[in-house]
């Protein structure tokens, strides 16, 4: 498809494999779907008893209306009310941020929060788009968020941020409804809009920074050292930043997620897939102090902390 190699990807990003739609088969919305079944049966609940859909993605499968509705549909519930969260590599936890504040306030029970993407449709796949093609996929992951009585245990605190000197950093502009709109031969001629653009150094050098500060600013913040942390799961935005996190911050494998070489960086996703599979690989138990991270376009970055 494109100029570039194994090593190159392996070395740069350490994916290995990723996982891309079936058109005519996946949407965002059946994806998200399946994830959200697997969250229900593992909440112990039956999905009547989700009172309410926060759904993050930037790829939702239509323009308007957006995702949360189409799961709603999905998952035939009743007429609960359906949000939908743009924050990119940073849906995820900006999405549980919103949960939980419904939850605090006593005035939802069960949330459903979703991260699902499909990404390869819009990524230029010949070698001038090989700088984010090669990092970029799909996948759905989510979890119910439960009022619960133990007031030890559920989301301890987020802490959200953004910068919108960076917005064009990463970006897709296209369709933007305060662009000019193009005629269709001019369209037919320049995709460039049409497709996301990354300045994969800046992001990177951003990235390292923030992930780390949040993720020391929320725990310090709650009276907590690094060395109470049982389990960092960073948004999966390429290990090499994954690396650098664990390192500033002296933490060992096995307190730190990562399944990038499996999925690819699946940006509103990839905080749940990561959570789904520590969770069946027997990694999460009652009582750890878990934290989510995670750093994106906008720029956007935060963090959740939970007493699982
Ligand atoms: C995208 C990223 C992997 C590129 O790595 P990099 O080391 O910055 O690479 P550069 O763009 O400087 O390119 C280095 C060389 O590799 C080449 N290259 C770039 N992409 C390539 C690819 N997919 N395959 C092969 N070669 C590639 C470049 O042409 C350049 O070659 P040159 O030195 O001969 O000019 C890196 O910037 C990155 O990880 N950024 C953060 C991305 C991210 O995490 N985004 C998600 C945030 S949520």
């Amino acid at each position: 498809m494109m100029d570039t190699n194994d090593a190159w990807i392996t070395e740069r990003t350490g994916i290995k494999e990723r996982r891309w739609f079936t058109p005519g088969v996946d949407t965002v919305a059946n994806m998200a779907a399946k994830a959200s079944m697997m969250a229900i049966q593992n909440a112990g609940i039956e999905k009547e008893h989700i009172d309410f859909i926060v759904f993050a993605t930037i790829t939702p499968d239509y323009y308007f209306p957006g995702s949360g509705v189409l799961l709603q549909r999905e998952l035939g519930l009743g007429n609960i009310p359906a949000l939908d969260i743009r924050n990119q590599c940073t849906g995820f936890v900006y999405a549980l941020s919103v949960a939980d504040q419904f939850i605090k306030t006593g005035i939802y029970q069960n949330v459903l929060v979703i991260g699902a993407e499909i990404q390869s449709s819009a990524l230029d796949k010949s070698s001038e788009g090989r700088g984010m093609a090669v990092i970029f996929g799909d996948g759905a992951g989510a979890v119910v968020l439960k009022r619960s009585e133990n007031a030890g245990r559920g989301i301890i605190d987020s802490k959200l941020y953004s910068d919108g000197k960076f917005a064009e950093e990463l970006i897709l502009k296209d369709p933007g409804s305060s662009r000019p709109k193009r005629k269709f031969d001019e369209l037919a001629l320049d995709m460039s809009d049409s497709k996301p653009y990354m300045n994969g150094n800046q992001v990177f050098k951003h990235a390292v920074q923030r992930f780390p500060e949040v993720t020391l600013e929320i725990l310090e913040k709650n009276g907590f050292e690094k060395s109470d942390l049982d389990l960092l799961v960073p948004h999966q935005a390429n290990l090499r930043i994954t690396n650098y996190i664990k390192e500033q911050l002296g933490l060992p494998d096995s307190k730190v997620v990562s399944n990038i070489e499996r999925y690819g960086n699946t940006t509103a996703a990839s905080i749940p897939i990561a959570l789904s599979e520590a969770f069946q690989e027997g990694r999460i138990k009652e009582g750890m102090l878990i934290c989510f991270a995670a750093f994106g376009s906008g720029f956007t970055w935060g963090a959740n902390l939970m007493r699982w």
